[in-house]
């Protein structure tokens, strides 16, 4: 396991609220090597001891001191400019002296010349290993000069794409409902499904992110990575093996089996939506403000197809929204009527396809609709109406998905990281939806905050998404 990371963008908000918590939690539960040390880099001007200082005040005191001094006497601060590759060689070269994991959570635009500078103070020799977050470019052109600057300097085994809804346990989970289960083995493919809804509703707006949004949307932002690789799991065939290449050149194949969105196709197949002012859990909140960008959403909605033998026919519907009415992350998967109907008229009026919802976020849960008859014996066992199997998972601890992809890392596991090959179909999907949009011209429709999107988007949403009052908005 290495023990030296190097942890740019130390000063961002994602190092602030997940990655350095992440590092806390790993620490408190011993999991990191004694000889463990941060290298904190940023712009900023600090030395380890304000660094040190600004850091204690942003974690707050949720921890025991003890706790997050021993994590802060681990942690030393450099400035350094990532457009400079010089300077960075300069200051970093010292830290070449063990293995090192760097870990770039920087803008994409900064990923090659960081590149260049940690090569150039031998930091990305074998085994130090690179981890990049997402988004890796802004289109499959951008993301392949990306990647032919990382090639240039290390290779595939060492490089380490994040998309940390791999590292959220419930995603995990998905796997193992899917290959565990011989009820889905036997049920999982287009005969018996009708179709796929995957959903990731925010409560929270683009706030303060909206330079970079501005550049991505709804689409790139959420669709070409998280929400790809839930629909890759759920469809992927069962890996040889499940070992880190068996699972990921499954995952590649389903997403190179996407169908190309055609111009044709975008009304039908796509809503995009952009929220204005409305209400949120109670709070009056103001609309995105683009500036000029009216061409981005914040909600999509989408009708994707796999071409393949398992799928084909069946619809997944992805969608993803900000300022939504709750926060709700689900699949749910439809199974197809049964092939022949036995009871009676009313009871047909009452069906209800076979329905498995998956609950990721905020609650883990797992429901299963199924028809059944609670009548008395005496009137036989034929009044028959929708029930539900309810199982609410209640894990021992829940960690935070850093947690489990820095120790990943940490120990050269790649199993948890997205392969290059997957970053290039995903993107080639979500260019030809770009250049539908743009060829159809595609409007972004308003919507008020907290609601389920613009009207145009109920076809795309499943019967299950309810406000918590329980009600469809
Ligand atoms: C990030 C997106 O990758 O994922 C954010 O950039 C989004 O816009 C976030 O809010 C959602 O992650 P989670 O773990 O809160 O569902």
């Amino acid at each position: 396991m290495h023990d030296s990371l190097l942890l740019f963008g130390a000063t961002g908000d994602l190092a602030q609220r997940y990655l350095f918590p992440s590092l806390l939690h790993l620490q408190r539960d011993r999991l990191l090597p004694d000889t463990f040390r941060v290298i904190a880099i940023a712009r900023s001007e600090h030395d380890d001891a304000s660094f040190r200082d600004w850091l204690r005040e942003r974690l707050g005191d949720e921890y025991d001191s003890a706790l997050v001094d021993e994590l802060l006497r681990r942690i030393q601060y450099v400035a350094v400019d990532l457009g400079d590759a010089d300077g960075m060689a300069a200051a970093l070269s010292r830290f070449a002296d063990r293995p090192a994991v760097s870990y770039l959570s920087t803008p994409p635009n900064l990923f090659a010349s960081a590149c260049r500078g940690l090569k150039a103070a031998g930091l990305l020799e074998a085994p130090s290993r690179l981890v990049l977050e997402k988004p890796i470019g802004h289109d499959l052109a951008s993301a392949q000069e990306i990647d032919a600057t990382l090639k240039s300097a290390l290779d595939e085994s060492r490089i380490f794409r994040i998309d940390h809804y791999l590292g959220k346990a419930p995603v995990q989970n998905l796997l193992a409902l899917r290959l565990g289960n011989t009820l889905f083995e036997a049920t999982w493919e287009r005969r018996w499904i009708e179709s796929v809804d995957i959903i990731v509703a925010e409560t929270a707006g683009v706030d303060g992110r909206e330079g970079y949004y501005a550049d991505y949307g709804a689409l790139r932002d959420m669709v070409q990575n998280h929400m790809l690789q839930l629909l890759a799991l759920i469809a992927m065939e069962p890996p040889a093996a499940m070992d880190t290449d068996s699972i990921r050149e499954e995952k590649k194949k389903v997403l190179r089996a996407l169908r190309p969105m055609s111009p044709a196709d975008a009304a039908a197949d796509s809503v995009r939506g952009r929220y204005a002012p409305g209400v949120v859990d109670g709070q009056a909140v103001q609309g995105f403000k683009h500036g000029g960008h009216d061409d981005v959403e914040t909600f999509v909605g989408l009708r994707a197809w796999i071409d393949n033998w398992r799928w084909a026919g069946v619809p997944f519907r992805l969608v993803t929204g900000k300022r939504m009415p709750s926060r709700t992350t689900e699949v749910v998967v439809t199974f197809k009527p049964v092939t022949h109907w036995l009871f009676g008229p009313g009871e047909r009026k009452r069906a209800r396809a076979n329905q498995l919802r998956v609950r990721l976020q905020p609650e883990e849960t797992i429901e299963l609709g199924l028809m059944g008859s609670l009548a008395a014996s005496e009137w036989a066992a034929n009044e028959l109406q929708p029930m539900s199997l309810d199982l609410a998972m209640l894990p021992p601890k829940r960690r935070i998905a850093y947690e489990r992809l820095m120790i990943d890392a940490l120990k050269g596991d790649q199993t948890l990281f997205v392969r290059d090959d997957e970053v290039e179909a995903a993107w080639r999907w979500i260019d030809s939806v770009s250049a539908a949009w743009r060829e159809a011209g595609t409007p972004v429709r308003d919507y008020p905050a907290g609601s389920w999107g613009p009207v145009e988007a109920q076809p795309f949403l499943p019967r299950t998404l309810t406000t918590h009052n329980g009600r469809k908005s």
